[in-house]
């Protein structure tokens, strides 16, 4: 008899290209934990239909515990000629157990089994992702908490705007990063069901239990609907897209990290273990790590858009198309796992001149804002109180002098609300102290931040680690 699960009404074996096209064990062989799993579960369940005995199940179940081992072990290996991982496993049992290891299959269907795997595979990946995000929202939280009070350029179009500290924008990028571990525990709610017990579409005429099954494996909750059961990838392009948009921050991220440790910005210098050199040039120091987390995200969302185009139109119930869902979903979450930590070691090491930023905070008319909000407080309309710091501003520009140099005259001559008082808040700190309000840039709204985002972490941290 053939390995093939499908042989019984073929007259010969599939062709060679077939065969080629048709193998996905080169790559889900890493679900067979997930598939052994639910293999445990199915066999105390075709017990209590009575379809096993105890001492059958018993006997499956060690064996299902001995191929576990072996293939961990590397003495399991499968071949093009198993297909997939199911097969590979059913082979593996009839070589344990000769005719008995065949009696598994009774009930279940490689679709139900394909995404009872993958939904096991992805939960149990989301959590290492979250640590390993967590990781990088701790480097980046600690140090903001050093530079909670060291006043920088806050940038729009990547103009000076206004002065912010650095810690504040810092604590910016974990924000992102904290909303896609949101993200990651919605998603994984909704993923929490248990597809086995659909069989191939239309549930089993045996006496199984999807709702004992879900329990054993961890899940919520059984399908409510066997073609839904076996035909939903949501949750695999879901998880593609929070994938993406973890990428998309590590690119913005990584954007900004390019840019500080250029020689124009000289904000931030690398620590060598997390930079590389040039072959030529002998002075470089490039900061690859934060360009390879800008140029993954293309991957990330390359896969994300591939497989929703895989899944739109697709005629209930399984198609083999759906077989194409398990290599973006492999490759985003690897990618993640590499990149992560070397984000995370590079920002935790990463040396901040705050001197250079704390000169450059004041630069480009920055504390312009100061001045339209001080004649605001005075009364002067908004609209009217911009038109004239413009005219300050112009001043500058034509006699090359920076807001607080203006003279008395001057000041008197550009409107007859301003006065030299008006010098009290052009420093960088007073503008700074000024910001009070909750979530802006001020030392005592962003220690509550600080404090805040330090208390989410530690209890994501609990969920990765549950
Ligand atoms: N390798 C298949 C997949 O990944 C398993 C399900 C195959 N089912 C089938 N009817 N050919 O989707």
């Amino acid at each position: 008899m053939s390995q093939r699960l499908w042989g019984g009404r073929f007259s010969g074996g599939p062709a060679d290209a077939l065969a080629q096209l048709s193998a996905s064990v080169h790559y889900d062989m890493r679900l067979v934990p997930y598939d052994i799993a639910a293999s445990r579960a199915h066999a105390r369940v075709l017990e209590r239909a009575g379809l096993l005995t105890g001492d059958e199940r018993e006997r499956i179940i060690a064996a299902l515990d001995d191929l576990e081992r072996a293939v961990a072990a590397g003495e399991f290996t499968a071949t093009i000629a198993d297909e997939d991982v199911h097969t590979a496993l059913e082979r593996g049992l009839v070589e344990r157990l000769g005719a008995l290891g065949g009696k598994l299959r009774a009930g279940r269907s490689r679709n139900d089994q394909i995404a009872t795997d993958l939904r096991l595979y992805t939960r149990a990946h989301a959590r290492d992702l979250a640590a390993d995000l967590l990781d990088l929202c701790e480097a980046l939280t600690a140090q903001a908490e050093l530079h909670r009070g060291t006043p920088a350029p806050g940038m729009t179009h990547t103009q000076h705007g206004q002065p912010i500290t650095f810690g504040h924008q810092l604590l910016a990028h974990v924000q992102g990063f904290l909303r896609d571990l949101d993200r990651l525990s919605d998603w994984d709610e909704r993923t929490s069901v248990s597809p086995l017990g659909a069989g191939a579409l239309a549930g089993s005429s045996l006496k199984l239990d999807p709702v004992a099954v879900a329990e054993e494996l961890g899940f919520k909750e059984a399908a409510a609907n066997s073609i839904d059961a076996v035909s939903d990838r949501d949750f695999a392009a879901e998880l593609l897209f929070v994938t993406a948009m973890i990428g998309i921050h590590l690119s913005r991220l990584g954007e900004e990290i390019i840019l500080w440790t250029t020689t124009e910005f000289g904000w931030v210098e690398l620590d060598d273990a997390f930079a590389t050199g040039s072959s030529i040039m002998p002075q470089k120091k490039n900061s690859d790590i934060a360009e390879l987390a800008r140029g993954k995200s293309g991957r990330l969302i390359g896969n994300l858009t591939g497989l929703l185009a895989t899944l739109k139109a697709l005629p209930f119930s399984y198609n083999r198309d759906l077989q194409e869902d398990k290599e973006p979903v492999f490759d985003s979450l690897d990618n993640l796992a590499l990149v992560l930590p070397a984000v995370t070691g590079m920002v935790a090491t990463m040396r901040v001149h705050a001197d250079v930023l704390a000169a450059a905070a004041p630069l480009g008319f920055s504390l312009a804002t100061e001045i339209a909000d001080w004649l605001v407080r005075k009364g002067v309309p908004f609209r009217d109180a911009h038109e004239i710091t413009g005219a300050v501003v112009q001043y500058c520009g034509k006699e090359g002098v920076e807001l607080h140099e203006v003279p008395d005259d001057a000041l008197a001559a550009i409107s007859e609300h301003l006065d030299p008082s008006v010098r009290s808040v052009l420093t960088v700190e007073g503008a700074l102290a000024g910001r009070t309000t909750p979530g802006s840039t001020g030392p005592g709204p962003v220690a509550d931040q600080l404090a805040a985002v330090t208390t989410r972490l530690a209890s994501w941290r609990e969920w990765a680690e549950a």
